[in-house]
């Protein structure tokens, strides 16, 4: 079992970290064999919207994307985490989910005639099961959450649900403070046996 965790924060030390190291703690605990990617530093450009991939197959945008699509299509699990920024997700983590859509989607499709409807079959996201995390100061944790689960909901993902939000709070000033979250990082406890519990289910 493969739970790679994406970590968007741009800060190479970041509270998102923390909170992601957490949960794979604890799922590599459970058996599973985890990895972080952290997006700080690397070169990912948004999507250009020129439907390249639909006939290439991949996205033909050529910078540190790809690696971290062959990531994704590896793993069973997928922990997308974001800091808040005015109460969305970092542009890191929306550049990676929006060629990760569009291009794992068209990876296994092909473009529609007109007057023909779809007869879809896939993504190479289909069954992953994903989980958000979001780390917030104060506010704004649920419209970035919402983010990520609609990206989830619509790319054929099974979303892993929690007794509350896997959100932490921390970072006030620019600290790295996560570490005195406790009750963020018992969230993020039960997140792990979550995900386990799901995927394993799922291969049985
Ligand atoms: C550009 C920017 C926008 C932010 N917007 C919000 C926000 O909308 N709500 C909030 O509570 N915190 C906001 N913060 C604070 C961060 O979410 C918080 O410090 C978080 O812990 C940073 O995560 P990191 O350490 O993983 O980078 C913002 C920080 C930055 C730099």
């Amino acid at each position: 079992m493969k739970i790679l965790g994406i970590c968007s924060s741009p800060r190479v030390e970041s509270n998102t970290n923390y909170y992601l190291n957490e949960v794979l703690d604890e799922a590599k605990a459970k058996g599973a064999d985890t990895e972080i990617i952290k997006l700080a530093g690397k070169k990912i450009s948004g999507c250009h919207g020129c439907y390249g991939c639909v006939e290439a197959k991949k996205c033909i945008i050529e910078d540190d994307f790809q690696e971290i699509y062959n990531k994704i299509v590896e793993a069973d699990g997928l922990l997308l985490a974001s800091p808040v920024y005015h109460s969305c997700i970092t542009p890191e983590l929306k550049s990676v989910l929006d060629r990760m859509g569009f291009s794992g989607r068209w990876a296994k499709n092909e473009m529609k005639e007109t007057n023909k409807s779809y007869d879809w079959k896939g993504s190479v996201l289909s069954g992953k099961v994903v989980s958000p995390i979001t780390v917030a100061r104060r506010a704004g944790q649920n419209f970035a959450f919402a983010e990520i689960l609609l990206w989830a909901a619509t790319n054929d993902c099974i979303i892993v649900g929690n007794t509350y939000w896997n959100v932490g709070v921390a970072g006030k000033g620019g600290s790295v403070n996560a570490n005195e979250d406790e009750e963020g990082i018992g969230i993020m406890r039960r997140l792990a046996d979550n995900m386990v519990d799901v995927i394993s289910k799922l291969n049985k």
